[in-house]
């Protein structure tokens, strides 16, 4: 395309207040970029899409001044995380901010990734926020369904604050020895209180799941009242990310100590499109085919919607280029991971494809013409007319 430089600078612009139209206008020409060959116009404005380039949207400089507001040492490079003293096993780890700069941020819908974005802002800006007599909030709870990004996200968090990220395993401190359990979180919150650093605590159900046990009452007491003590602790000196499937067994006193929390859920039709983009990379897809799969992927998280995307990269090796067809491929795919998503879309896919013809040419996010369903199922035009006018007859 002529003068792409000006093209992506406006685009660029426009997409700092991203709307649900400009993002299909935006997609909608990359996929006229693609069609024409344009791979690398494509794939640059795919990128403000995709999120790519919000990654590193807070300059080093505002970064490193909010790391100085921060309670703590410098975390050195070869740092050993604390172990636990009886099984030596190790109680958390440790991502310095190299092994973090390439972590590709989840892509989310609009109105979470604006928030998410105000939070590492705020967390950005410590030095002024601290200098105006504000306290930001320096915990944040991340919750929502299985494979939603969350874990993704606070790496993300961590590489946009360049700060070393401490994961705790919440479910590996309690397990095996209950009657440490209380003393390995302190000494987890003490080391991530000595550095300048994020503490994540991924699965933080899991402190929740102990209160299942009867006969360990009086020790469950002991490591919910640590936890609190510990998370009141570092409230005010270093940034927390709590995540956790399970919101609901969270104790409301610990629940309560979170000044943020963020649901993230399952992604909306603007982010299935942008994921199905960015995962089916590499695979001969018509236009068409990406919006039925961006289509047919509602109530899937992200993870499952990369796997699907994987599952039709190893059927496109494993036929013949000429031989491959991604409504088949997906067809043995919804068969072979039936008990994955249970949503009406799969079932009306595998049952009739007049009916779904009839109720793709309905749908409000995507409303598929004609001549892309005669595409997609391989049909002539008066064919799909014909379904279409049957239906409405009936
Ligand atoms: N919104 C998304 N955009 C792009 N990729 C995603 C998204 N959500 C999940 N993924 C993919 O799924 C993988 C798993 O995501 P992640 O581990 O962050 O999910 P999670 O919510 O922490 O899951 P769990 O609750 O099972 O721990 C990611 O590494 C990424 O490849
Ligand atoms: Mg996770």
């Amino acid at each position: 395309m002529e003068n792409f430089s000006i093209v992506l600078a406006v685009c660029r612009t426009a997409m700092q207040n991203p709307t649900d139209a400009l993002k299909r206008h935006v997609d909608r020409l990359v996929k006229a970029l693609e069609k024409q060959g344009d791979e690398d116009q494509a794939v640059s404005l795919a990128k403000l899409l995709t999120g790519i380039e919000q990654s590193g949207k807070i300059e080093p400089s505002r970064v490193i001044l909010s790391r100085q507001a921060l309670n703590g040492e410098t975390m050195p490079l070869s740092i050993i995380p604390p172990v636990d003293r009886e099984t030596g096993a190790s109680l958390a780890t440790v991502l310095l901010p190299s092994k973090l700069s390439d972590v590709e941020p989840p892509i989310l819908n609009e109105s979470l990734q604006a928030a998410i974005d105000s939070l590492a802002d705020e967390w950005a800006h410590l030095d002024k926020l601290k200098l105006a007599g504000i306290r930001p909030p320096l915990n944040c709870l991340i919750f929502g369904a299985p494979g939603t990004g969350k874990t993704k996200l606070a790496h993300v968090v961590a590489s946009r604050l360049s700060l070393p990220l401490v994961t705790a395993r919440l479910d590996g401190l309690i397990s095996s020895f209950l009657g440490t359990t209380a003393r390995n979180i302190a000494t987890l919150f003490e080391f991530a209180n000595r550095y300048k650093c994020i503490l994540l605590l991924d699965e933080f159900d899991a402190v929740a799941k102990i209160r299942d046990d009867p006969h360990e009452v009086g020790e469950i007491k002991r490591v919910v009242n640590t936890l609190l003590q510990c998370l009141d602790e570092r409230s005010s000196t270093g940034f927390t990310i709590a995540i956790t499937n399970h919101e609901q067994l969270l104790d409301s006193a610990i629940w309560r100590r979170f000044d943020a929390r963020i649901f993230v859920p399952k992604p909306d039709v603007v982010s299935r499109n942008s994921i199905v983009h960015k995962y089916l990379e590499g695979i001969e897809a018509t236009n068409v085919e990406r919006d039925f799969l961006a289509w047919i992927t509602d109530g899937y998280s992200g993870a499952e919607i990369e796997a699907l995307c994987n599952a039709l990269k190893r059927y496109q090796v494993m036929r013949e280029q000429s031989d491959f067809s991604v409504m088949d491929a997906l067809r043995l795919n919804v068969h072979l991971s039936a008990d994955h998503v249970n949503s009406p879309r799969r079932k009306l896919f595998l049952s009739d494809h007049e009916d779904l013809a009839r109720v793709l040419a309905d749908d409000i996010d995507f409303n598929f013409r004609q001549d892309e369903l005669a595409q997609l199922f391989h049909k002539d035009q008066s064919t799909i007319s014909r379904w279409l006018k049957r239906g409405k007859a009936a």
